[in-house]
């Protein structure tokens, strides 16, 4: 392992571009900072976290559904949430080199930490990107780039209410992009100006909030342990009050032991009735519900887990980083969750020649035909090889040798303890789907 947490960012970072993870945006333009593209193995390591969340929060849910709202959305939505006037950070500036810091990250708000010049007092920085609709560049044509998915959501809730015939309680859920022009974005992926969120507004009776808020908090602790996360480098924190939103009653962080320190992963917030009773005002177009119990209209209560696919896919990619052995023998893994793993079984024919090749990708098409994750690795030595799959998180390797030839068989590698076992070929793709519902993938 690298000897401190930074080199281990930096080894991360490095190996996230080496393999295709991770690229800075627009690099051959020295990149734009803040701004990152996810590469072949990364866009699928994504997609699986997304798909993750998807799976555990909407489709083997009863009480929940989806939605897919539009990035730019009216004007007097962020007038109503609040967005307008309140979602702000104190930004200073240093007088010096014109540095400029997010005044609550900072220990010492006069000077600056980086050449010690004075700083400018506190000012207050609006985060949403601002951008006109149509030709004319005016006030009246401002649209925002939306900060949360989660607005989309509750201007939505009748309409999704409606045509889903839900009853309380229950949620609707969106994954989708956010933008905020954060002041000091960083640690590679995990503070950036437009990224990903996964967000479930869960509807309920005011008087159960307290119950759905420890519901949601222990399901989603256990979701990220579930898909893999160590549970020594996960835990929940709650917000003081002098730290929550303008709009929360509580809210708790669960956070990951980042390389460069705990930090959030994810917020779980009561809502109350907040946004709800706001866009009725706002729109004049009541958002409350017939109750059939009460026979009158109440405003449910919110209880919101709302996740970064980011910054999940982040503490994924570092949790799942192990180097094993010394020397010539030092090999990196990527241990995913099968479930998140970008490939899930490599074919590798054991050499170039003797019919293994086609062999090899008579399996590889095989396997592709069944809808998974697959890769045909030709080139190089089969330790090289092994060692490529394993630096890519590949839990299963299936190799063509000189017996396969003869018997028609092929052994299955697992990644993580390198054990290996034989199977008739015929048999290997029904093999790997047994491997991946075995690990819950
Ligand atoms: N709707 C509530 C909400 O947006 P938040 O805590 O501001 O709450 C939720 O954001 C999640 O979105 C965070 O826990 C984080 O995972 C992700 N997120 C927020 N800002 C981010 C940023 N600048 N870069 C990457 N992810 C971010």
């Amino acid at each position: 392992m690298p000897d401190t947490r930074n080199d281990l960012m930096t080894t991360i970072v490095s190996l996230c571009k080496r393999r295709g993870f991770i690229f800075q945006s627009s690099e051959i333009y020295d990149g734009l900072n803040s701004c990152w593209d996810y590469g072949p193995l990364g866009v699928e390591l994504k997609r699986n976290v997304k798909e993750a969340w998807w799976k555990a929060m909407v489709t083997t849910r009863r009480d929940i559904v989806g939605q897919d709202a539009s990035i730019l959305m009216h004007p007097r939505v962020w007038e109503a949430s609040g967005h307008l006037q309140g979602f702000t950070d104190p930004l200073v500036d240093c007088r010096e080199c014109r540095s400029r810091f997010r005044a609550d990250h900072l220990e010492d708000t006069k000077t600056c930490p980086k050449c010690g010049g004075e700083l400018t007092d506190a000012r207050k920085f609006n985060l949403m990107f601002k951008t006109f609709m149509g030709p004319v560049e005016d006030r009246s044509a401002t649209v925002y780039l939306r900060p949360e998915t989660a607005q989309g959501i509750f201007v939505n809730f009748l309409n999704v209410q409606q045509a889903s015939r839900l009853k309380l309680p229950f949620g609707i859920a969106q994954t989708g992009k956010s933008f905020r022009n954060e002041i000091t974005p960083g640690n590679f992926t995990y503070r950036t100006r437009e990224f990903e969120q996964m967000e479930m507004e869960f509807f309920c009776y005011p008087q159960d909030d307290e119950h759905w808020y420890e519901y949601w908090k222990n399901e989603r602790f256990n979701w990220y342990i579930k898909n893999g996360i160590r549970n020594e480098n996960l835990r929940l924190r709650d917000h003081e009050k002098d730290e929550l939103a303008h709009y929360a009653k509580a809210c708790v962080d669960v956070e990951y032991k980042f390389p460069f320190g705990w930090n959030e992963l994810e917020g779980i917030a009561n809502r109350t009735d907040f946004d709800l009773k706001k866009h009725s005002e706002f729109s004049g177009k009541t958002l409350a519900i017939f109750d059939e119990e009460s026979k009158q209209h109440i405003f449910p209560y919110v209880i919101e887990p709302a996740a970064g696919a980011d910054r999940a896919t982040l503490a994924f990619l570092v949790d799942a980083y192990a180097v094993e052995g010394e020397g010539k023998n030092k090999r990196t893994i990527l241990r995913f969750h099968p479930a998140l793993s970008p490939i899930k079984a490599a074919v590798l024919p054991l050499v170039k020649r003797d019919g293994m090749p086609e062999k090899a990708e008579k399996i590889y098409n095989d396997i592709l035909d069944n809808g998974i994750a697959t890769f045909l690795d030709i080139n190089l030595s089969i330790g090289r090889r092994y060692a490529r799959q394993d630096e890519a998180g590949t839990p299963y390797c299936i190799t063509v040798d000189s017996q396969s030839m003869e018997d028609d068989t092929v052994t299955i590698r697992r990644r993580d303890n390198r054990e290996q076992f034989r199977v008739n070929a015929g048999s290997a793709v029904e093999q790997i789907r047994k491997e991946l519902k075995e690990a819950g993938a």
